[in-house]
């Protein structure tokens, strides 16, 4: 989910995943993400669509792995996007993530993961707060820190699962 430069949607063809679907709403990084896959020898493996989420996938698809890297950092509800690069790194209100929370684990596989890789430089109690509303349990798998410029942040591993008994 959101692809971006497509170097993860890459990485995991060129690590044995069998099929992968690149998904961004940016048409920019649909078009990347191809040619990276093309550029790496795993064009035939690796779907590039656009998409807003899940909007333009068919139905049936079901995943073994979701995985977003997501906009973490929190913008106001009413920020105006000057363009679609900004969503890149800004979500308002969280509302594309209270999105993600509801709808990644429907396009699991029996046993598959919804993921998140957030960082502290987002909100991550208003992202709890949303799970709760969502029914979604957060757990975090991996954390590291990464020094950016002169500041060190910490990077998420986050699970997203389904409370027991809720869709
Ligand atoms: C932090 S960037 C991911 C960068 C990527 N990992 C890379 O290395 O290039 C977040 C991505 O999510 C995408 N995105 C934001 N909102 C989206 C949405 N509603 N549907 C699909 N993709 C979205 C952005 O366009 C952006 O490419």
């Amino acid at each position: 989910m959101g692809c971006g430069t497509g170097v993860i949607a890459t990485c995991a063809a060129l690590a044995g995943c069998d099929r992968v679907v690149a998904v961004d709403v940016n048409p920019q990084a649909v078009v990347n993400s191809q040619r990276n896959a093309s550029r790496h020898g795993v064009a035939d493996r690796l779907d590039s669509i656009h998409s807003d989420l899940f909007d333009a996938l068919d139905g049936a698809e079901r995943f073994d792995v979701v995985f977003w890297h997501s906009n973490y950092v929190l913008a106001p509800d009413d920020y105006r996007y000057a363009n679609v690069h900004e969503r890149a790194y800004v979500d308002a209100g969280y509302v594309t993530h209270r999105r993600y929370l509801e709808q990644a684990p429907r396009w699991l596989t029996p046993g598959g993961r919804a993921l998140l890789h957030f960082s502290a430089r987002g909100d991550l109690d208003e992202l709890r707060r949303i799970a709760v509303e969502c029914n979604r349990q957060l757990h975090i798998r991996r954390s590291a820190v990464f020094l950016e410029g002169e500041q060190e942040v910490e990077h998420l591993l986050i699970e997203v699962a389904t409370r027991a008994g809720q869709a």
